[in-house]
């Protein structure tokens, strides 16, 4: 399953990327407005650090905008995909700029009725939102494995991409459930390296090294 980081802040990106596990960024509105800087500009900051797929998404909510805005966000990068919301509009719109080979990301997906419009659409990618969806206290899990074998009887391409994922085990239901990504905010896929076990390990192996190789 790729990882991708949920934020547009700069400095949790280049962490990531540090690493060398992060294979793509999303935002929405809500993490490019928490960073104060337009769209567009940090757009392209993201792009420079992670070599990978960027989802930007559109604010416009009616099908002639969404098209206008999509395409200048599309010119951004070679690494943008588009992101829109699951609306008819949205959809209108993955449909009408898919076959011009813009990549969507339709987002804000909760149901397998919304997945099947964004795959019969041409979608790169849908974005079912797990989190949410335990909030109201339904299963978001059963979500991701209800789209994913879904879309592999019918052998739609779109990828599932496992967003509002609150904690590691969230993180690793998803790659069991056969989501293609998983998106996840840093606090997250930090909290993924914990073990007590493995900060235990590495300090008694230093210790023992330390006893036999310490000159007396
Ligand atoms: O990118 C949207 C999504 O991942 C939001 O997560 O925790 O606000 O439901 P959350």
């Amino acid at each position: 399953m790729e990882i991708f980081l949920d934020t547009a802040n700069l400095d949790e990106l280049r962490k990531g990327a540090d690493w060398g596990i992060v294979d793509g960024v999303t935002t929405n509105p809500s993490l490019i407005a928490k960073e104060g800087i337009p769209i567009a500009e940090q757009i392209k900051r993201i792009c420079e650090i992670v070599d990978g797929d960027i989802s930007a998404e559109v604010v416009a909510t009616d099908h002639e905008a969404m098209v206008a805005e999509a395409r200048t966000l599309a010119k951004i990068h070679k690494n943008i995909v588009v992101k829109v919301p699951l609306t008819r509009d949205g959809i209108k719109t993955t449909a009408k700029l898919s076959k011009e080979g813009i990549r969507f990301n339709v987002t804000l997906c909760f149901s397998t009725s919304q997945a099947l419009l964004a795959a019969k659409a041409g979608a790169y990618i849908i974005s079912p939102f797990v989190g949410r969806l335990d909030d109201l206290s339904q299963e978001g899990m059963e979500l991701i494995r209800n789209i994913v074998s879904i879309y592999k009887i019918h052998s739609y391409p779109t990828k599932v991409l496992a967003a509002s994922l609150r904690s590691p085990l969230h993180v690793s239901q998803s790659a069991l459930a056969g989501a293609h990504i998983g998106t996840l905010p840093f606090k997250v896929l930090d909290m993924m390296f914990n073990h007590p076990l493995t900060d235990k390990g590495v300090e008694q192996f230093l210790k023992d090294h330390a006893k036999a190789f310490t000159p007396k």
